[in-house]
């Protein structure tokens, strides 16, 4: 077991050069299955966790700006903030949250009460200081937090999970319950082994076996490939994942210059490369499967995140 991440992890740090085009077809087969339009009851919802193994890597903007991407071609997007560390959503969009998941554990709050109108259309659930706890309800509130997200269901079609950094029991919750699993890298051995890191302990302990890379703060889409590419090639040697490509963000002075001012690089500096990049990949995604009806999934989904393991 530890003998394959050594080597994983060795194999990482080897020129990722070769092999550079192979990956694609998994990402193309995928892009074409639209799924048929059914009629079930509900709509479908994508429920997409974005994660990474290291902090500071982007998540928060890549949550953000793919949700205000998502929502500007017509979907309803809700942004879970579940990372409960610094720089959280609301501290990056200058939005004050009195309320947030644990007053709805509480019994306090309703879902809809805590639920801030975030720029561009997203909708935000504030991070919660007691994600500990959230592993440890009581049936009770476990059906209370099913109703209260399945009466959401049918107002939303993409609800986006933003992790916080590293492995820890809630991450690993939220990304074993997400359809897909956004992990989020840059090009520093840190990034890069602990990205490898995350992959492997949700693949080998919670069965997670499919995985989209974003390259972040790149110096050119060559760049994000080679990253991809490096990543790539190692998981799918050593673990049984399949790894596909959402694409690259690169490295923009504008969206720095935007979390200062605490608007979204997509809406503060629209035709900047960075903004342009999340609009592609909202495409990108917006092509991905998408199989299980709302309020099905919700509960599933809810049930997962709970429930603990
Ligand atoms: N594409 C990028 N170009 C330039 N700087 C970036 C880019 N993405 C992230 N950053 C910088 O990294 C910081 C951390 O980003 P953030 O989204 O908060 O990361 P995380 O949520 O993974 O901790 C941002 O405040 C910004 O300064
Ligand atoms: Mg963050």
């Amino acid at each position: 077991m530890l003998s394959d991440q050594a080597a994983g992890l060795r194999a990482l740090h080897t020129s990722a050069q070769q092999n550079a085009s192979s990956k694609t077809s998994a990402l193309e087969q995928n892009s074409s299955a639209m799924p048929p339009i059914t009629r079930e009851r509900s709509r479908p919802l994508r429920v997409l966790a974005v994660a990474s193994g290291k902090g500071g890597v982007g998540k928060t903007n890549v949550s953000v700006n793919l949700g205000i991407a998502l929502s500007k071609i017509g979907h309803r997007v809700l942004l879970m903030d579940a990372d409960m560390g610094l720089a959280n959503v609301d501290i990056m969009l200058g939005i004050h949250a009195e309320y947030n998941l644990s007053h709805v554990l509480e019994g306090k709050k309703s879902l809809r009460e805590v639920i801030q109108q975030g720029p561009g259309g997203l909708q935000i659930i504030p991070a919660a200081s007691g994600v500990k706890r959230m592993a440890q309800l009581n049936a009770l509130e476990n059906a209370g937090i099913i109703n209260a997200f399945a009466e959401l269901a049918d107002e939303l079609d993409v609800l986006i999970v933003d992790t916080a950094a590293g492995i820890a029991d809630s991450v690993v919750s939220f990304c074993r319950a997400a359809q897909e699993v956004i992990v989020v890298v840059t090009d520093e051995p840190a990034s890069i082994t602990d990205a490898y890191a995350l992959i492997k302990v949700l693949n080998r302990d919670y069965k997670v076996t499919r995985f989209r890379l974003l390259a972040n703060m790149v110096n050119s889409p060559a760049h994000g490939r080679q990253l991809y590419d490096k990543l790539a090639r190692v998981s799918e040697q050593f673990l049984e994942v399949s790894l596909d490509y959402l694409g690259a963000v690169p490295y923009d002075m504008a969206l720095k210059e935007s979390v200062q001012r605490q608007i979204p690089v997509i809406l503060h500096r629209p035709s900047s490369m960075a903004a342009r990049s999340f609009e592609s990949m909202a495409q990108t995604v917006q092509r991905w499967p998408v199989k299980t009806d709302a309020t099905g999934y919700i509960q599933f989904f809810v049930e997962n995140l709970f429930q603990g393991h």
